[in-house]
């Protein structure tokens, strides 16, 4: 498929693929804890977590997020449900950061890491994350295939 020919839809629904993908590799690292983890995807993690997250953030606010206000039938449930989601967002993107300079900690100082709190943000972050893209595929891409 060239990516010309790609819908809005598909847009989305691959940044969802790519955001979840990062959530595996997240648990898998989360489940690797204390002293099984790869330190090699834990470093590339924390290179690509941030942008990934934000990217898909981004593209949401602006191509997905301003169809949907002025056109849903239920337009005060929607515009509220944006302003979660949007908060979401923010929220996401300031734990992605977060988790990205523990795991680079983790490996540059595992005798001081406190592996505790780094299992307890991955999880919350992973946990969340999945609900937010389950939310926005169960809610959100079925009013965009409405109005499209
Ligand atoms: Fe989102």
């Amino acid at each position: 498929m060239n990516a010309q020919a790609l819908t809005l839809e598909d847009k989305i629904r691959g940044h969802h693929k790519s955001q979840l993908e990062l959530c595996e590799r997240l648990e898998k690292i989360a489940d690797d804890l204390p002293d099984k983890y790869d330190r090699q995807e834990c470093l590339s993690i924390a290179w690509q977590l941030y942008p990934a997250v934000r990217s898909a953030h981004r593209f949401e606010e602006q191509e997905l997020f301003p169809l949907l206000v002025p056109t849903a039938a239920s337009e005060e449930e929607i515009s509220k449900s944006i302003e979660r989601l949007k908060f979401e967002h923010w929220e996401d993107e300031s734990s992605a950061e977060d988790i990205s300079l523990y795991l680079r900690q983790l490996i540059r100082h595992p005798e001081s890491a406190n592996i505790g709190k780094i299992s307890y943000m991955l999880r919350g972050f992973f946990e969340g994350l999945r609900r937010h893209i389950a939310f926005e595929t169960e809610h959100l891409l079925p009013k965009l295939r409405e109005i499209q």
